[in-house]
C-alpha cells in the first residue's frame, strides 16, 4: 500500500480497539520471567559455548602483538580468536562509526580485540584475563573545548542560514548570548548486548539484542560475504535499546566469528563493565545560543552553533536540529561543527540531538523570557509557527504546541507560581517552578505485516517489528484486532524475526506510527481476500464485528471463511513523497516542581506533567509508560548522568551504574501526561505518530528553570551536580 495523500476519514476514526487504554499483552510473560532474552535461549540450539570478549585497552594505537598460549591452556578453553587472526573485516554498515571486530588498528578505548571460547562463562573470564596484548600507542584528541576553542568563530559551513541574523541581532531591544554544555550519556540499557551465534550449512542465525532486525541482517550479510537471504536473525524481546542496540555491536560479530571458527554455537555478551566504551554513547556537547527579540517578544534574530566528536565517519549529535523549525524568527543562523575525536563511538540515544539541543535551547527561552519581562509560556507561544521557518512555503502538517502550553499550564496551576526567583520558601526548602517546551521530528519507514487468519477465528500477525519494551506487541494487537473485527484477546503478535516481513523496526520514534501502518496495509489485502471467497466485489461494503464479517443480510463467523484453512495475507506500507512536502513533528510542553534545600543544596524534584501532542495516541497505558520512561531519562540528564571523559587517556572512566549514575524511583515524583486528542492525517493511515523520545525532550531543561526559579543561580551546564551551584545559592 502506498500513502501519497492525506488520510480522510476511515475505521480508526471510529476505533473501538485503537486508542484504548489496553494493558501490555506481554506483560504476564515479562512478569513471570519467561519472556526469552538473547542471552537466555538455552532452548535454541544445542551445545552452546560461551565467549568472553578481549578488549583494548589503548584509546588509538595498533596491536603489535597478542600472547593467548596461557589462555588457551586455561581449563575449560577451547579457542582464543584475535583480531590479529581475523585481519580487517569491513565495516558492518555505513552506521556503525567505529569498527567493531578485526585487524591491528585501535580505533577506541575497548574496542573488540579478540574473544576466549570455553565451556562455561567462568573459564572464558579467568582465560581472558591471561591474554596479554603489546601496542604501539598514539596520541588522541579527547578534548571537546580545545576543539571549540578554534571553531567557535567559524561560521563558512553553516547548516542553514536565513536572512541576516547578525544585523538582526545587533538590532534587537533584547538580546541572549549564552553558552551551554552537554556531557556524554550512556545509553545505560537493562540488558546489556548479547548475542547467540549459529552456523549450518554455511548459513548464519543470531539470537540477539536488536532494535532493527532488517540492519542486523543486512550488516551482517555484509560483514560475513553472505546472501541476506542466508542470513536469521531474531530478536523478540530486548531489554532497553534507546538507540545502543540500533546497529550491530561487537557481540554478534565475536559470536559469528567464533561459531564459525568452531563449527558450534557461540554466545557472548558484553558484560556491564565494558558496555559503556566498548557500544556507543551520545556525544558530549558545546552550544552557543543567541536570540535577539523586540520588546513584543517576538523573536527577531535566532543563532545555534554547536559541536560535539564523533569517529571519523559518523554524526556524533546534532544539538542544532530543533533550532532550524521549533520557534518563529526571519534572521536565523545554525552551525554544527563535528569534531573528530578517537573517544568510543558517538551514536543515536534516544531523542538523538533534540535531546541535547532542547536541554540549552529551552534554557536560553527561559532566559530570554526573563530579559523580556515575559512568562515563559507566553514568550514560546508568541513565537509558534506553523510553517517551516526557513521555508515558510512548507506547512507543519498538523502542530499544537500552544495548546500544549495552554493546557499543560492550566492543568501544572502554572499561574500559581512565584515569578520571583528565590522567593518561595517551604522550611529549609526553596520552591522552583519551571517549564519548557519540547519539540521531535514525527518520521516513518516503509513497514510489512502477514496476517494469518486461523481456522479458529483466531488471527496471527508476523512483522520483523521489535518491541524494545515499548508496547509494539499490545499495539500490533490492537491494529489488527480493529480492522478485523476482533478483540485484542483474539490476536497473537509475533516479532523481531528477518523470515517474518521486513518491518520499520525501532528507532527514531518511528517505530509505532509505521509498523501499525504496515498491520493495516495487511489487514486491507486480508479483507480483500475474504471479500473475494465470499463473492463479495467491494471489501469495503463488508463490516468486521464481533469475530464475524457482514455482507447485506448475510453474516459469517470469520473461522467459517477460514474453516477450509488458514488465509494468508501479506503487505506493506510506504510513504509517498507528500509527506516531505510538511514537517510532520510532535509537541510538548513539560512542567516541573521541584525543592532545593536551602542549606545543602539538595533538589528534590515534587511532581512532573508533560501535555503532549503527537497525533493519534494508539494506546495511552503504552504511550503514557513511554513519555514517563523520557521524563525519567530526562531527570538523569538533568540531575545526574555524565559518562565524564578521561581526557589525557580517551576513555569514559564510569565502568558501572554506580560510577554513572541513572535516576532510581526515590528520585521520580508524581509524574502527570496529558495526551491532546489530535489526529495527523499527514502522517499515517491511523494519524499517529511516535511518542516515544518526545517525553524526553526538553525535561532537563525544565528542571534547570525550575532550579534558577528556586534559587536564583542560572546552570548552563549539565548534570546540576551541587559544585555548580552551592556557592551561589543564597545566603541562609
Ligand atoms: Mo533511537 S536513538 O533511534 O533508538
Amino acid at each position: 500500500m502506498d500513502f501519497n495523500a492525506p488520510a480522510g476519514t476511515n475505521l480508526f476514526d471510529t476505533a473501538k480497539v485503537v486508542g484504548k487504554a489496553t494493558p501490555r499483552v506481554d506483560g504476564p510473560l515479562k512478569v513471570t520471567g519467561t519472556a526469552p532474552y538473547a542471552y537466555e535461549r538455552h532452548d535454541v540450539t544445542e551445545g552452546q559455548l560461551v565467549g568472553y570478549p578481549v578488549l583494548a585497552t589503548i584509546a588509538e594505537g595498533r596491536i603489535t602483538g597478542m600472547a593467548v598460549e596461557a589462555a588457551k591452556a586455561a581449563p575449560g578453553v577451547v579457542d582464543v580468536i584475535t583480531a590479529l587472526d581475523v585481519g580487517e573485516m569491513p565495516k558492518p554498515s555505513e552506521l556503525n562509526a567505529a569498527p567493531l571486530f578485526g585487524g591491528a588498528r585501535i580505533a577506541h578505548y575497548h574496542q573488540a580485540i579478540g574473544v576466549v571460547v570455553a565451556d562455561s562463562f567462568e573459564q572464558a573470564r579467568a582465560a581472558a584475563a591471561l591474554v596479554q596484548v603489546d601496542y604501539d600507542a598514539e596520541e588522541g584528541n579527547y578534548d571537546l573545548e580545545t576543539v571549540w576553542a578554534r571553531v567557535r568563530e567559524d561560521r563558512s559551513d553553516p547548516v542553514s542560514r536565513v536572512g541576516d541574523f547578525e544585523t538582526a541581532f545587533k538590532a534587537a531591544a533584547v538580546q541572549l548570548d549564552a553558552e551551554y554544555r552537554t556531557p556524554p550519556h550512556s545509553h545505560a540499557m537493562m540488558e546489556p548486548p548479547a548475542t547467540i551465534a549459529r552456523w549450518e550449512d554455511g548459513k548464519l542465525h543470531i539470537w540477539t539484542s536488536n532494535q532493527m532486525i532488517e540492519w542486523a541482517r543486512a550488516a551482517l550479510a555484509k560483514t560475513f560475504g553472505l546472501d541476506e537471504e542466508d542470513v536469521v536473525a531474531t530478536s523478540p524481546y530486548i531489554g532497553g535499546g534507546f538507540g545502543a542496540k540500533l546497529m550491530l555491536r561487537a557481540d554478534a560479530i565475536l559470536a559469528a566469528q567464533a561459531a564459525r571458527r568452531l563449527g558450534r554455537p557461540v554466545k557472548v555478551a558484553m558484560p556491564r563493565p565494558m558496555v559503556m566504551n566498548n557500544t556507543s554513547n551520545r556525544a558530549a556537547t558545546i552550544q552557543r545560543i543567541r536570540i535577539g527579540a523586540g520588546t513584543d517578544g517576538r523573536i527577531t534574530a535566532i543563532a545555534h552553533e554547536a559541536i560535539s566528536y564523533t569517529q571519523p565517519g559518523g554524526s556524533g549529535e546534532n544539538a542544532t536540529a530543533q533550532t532550524q523549525s521549533f520557534y518563529a524568527g526571519e534572521n536565523r543562523l545554525i552551525v554544527n561543527h563535528l569534531a573528530e575525536m578517537q573517544l568510543p563511538e558517538a551514536n543515536a540515544m534516544r531523542a538523538p540531538g533534540e535531546a541535547s539541543g532542547l536541554m540549552a535551547l529551552e534554557i536560553a527561552m527561559d532566559e530570554m523570557a526573563e530579559k523580556l519581562g515575559m512568562d515563559p509560556v507566553e514568550f514560546r507561544a508568541v513565537n509558534d509557527t506553523q510553517v517551516d521557518p526557513e521555508d515558510p512555503s512548507k506547512p507543519y502538517s498538523d502542530r499544537h504546541f500552544v495548546e500544549c502550553l495552554r493546557e499543560g499550564a492550566a492543568a501544572f496551576g502554572w499561574d500559581s507560581r512565584n515569578t520571583s526567583p528565590g522567593g518561595m520558601r517551604d522550611g529549609q526548602w526553596l520552591i522552583g517552578h519551571g517549564m519548557a517546551g519540547a519539540y521531535r521530528g514525527g518520521p516513518a519507514m516503509a513497514s510489512g505485516a502477514r496476517l494469518r487468519l486461523q481456522p479458529s477465528g483466531r488471527l496471527i500477525v508476523e512483522t520483523a517489528m521489535t518491541d524494545i519494551g515499548t508496547g509494539s506487541y499490545t499495539i500490533l494487537a490492537q491494529t489488527a484486532a480493529e480492522c478485523l473485527g476482533l478483540e485484542v484477546a483474539d490476536v497473537e503478535v509475533r516479532l523481531g524475526d528477518s523470515r517474518f516481513p521486513a518491518s520499520a523496526g525501532s528507532g527514531g520514534q518511528w517505530g509505532a506510527a509505521s509498523s501499525t501502518a504496515g498491520v493495516y496495509a495487511a489487514a486491507v489485502t486480508l479483507r480483500a481476500e475474504i471479500a473475494q471467497r465470499l463473492g463479495v466485489n467491494q471489501p469495503d461494503a463488508l463490516t468486521f464485528e464481533g469475530g464475524q464479517v457482514v455482507s447485506g443480510d448475510n453474516t459469517t463467523a470469520l473461522s467459517a471463511v477460514a474453516a477450509e484453512g488458514e488465509i494468508v495475507a501479506e503487505d506493506s506500507i510506504s510513504f509517498g513523497d507528500f509527506r516531505s512536502e510538511h514537517v510532520v513533528s510532535t509537541f510538548a510542553a513539560h512542567f516541573v516542581e521541584l525543592a532545593v534545600h536551602a542549606g545543602t543544596g539538595e533538589i528534590r524534584l515534587r511532581r512532573m506533567l508533560a501535555a503532549c501532542d503527537a497525533g493519534r495516541i494508539l494506546n495511552p497505558t503504552t504511550a503514557r509508560s513511554q513519555v514517563i520512561g523520557g521524563m525519567v531519562m530526562g531527570v538523569g540528564a538533568a540531575m545526574m548522568e555524565d559518562l565524564a571523559i578521561d581526557t589525557g587517556r580517551g576513555f569514559f572512566p564510569a565502568h558501572d551504574l554506580a560510577g554513572y549514575e541513572v535516576p532510581v524511583h526515590m528520585d521520580i515524583p508524581a509524574q502527570e501526561v496529558i495526551f491532546l486528542d489530535t489526529a495527523d492525517a499527514v502522517s499515517t493511515p491511523l494519524k499517529a505518530k511516535g511518542v516515544g523520545e518526545l517525553g524526553l525532550c526538553g525535561v532537563a531543561a525544565a528542571i534547570a528553570n525550575a532550579v534558577y526559579n528556586a534559587t536564583g543561580v542560572r546552570v548552563r551546564s549539565y548534570p546540576m551536580t551541587l559544585d555548580k551551584y552551592i556557592s551561589d545559592l543564597p545566603e541562609v
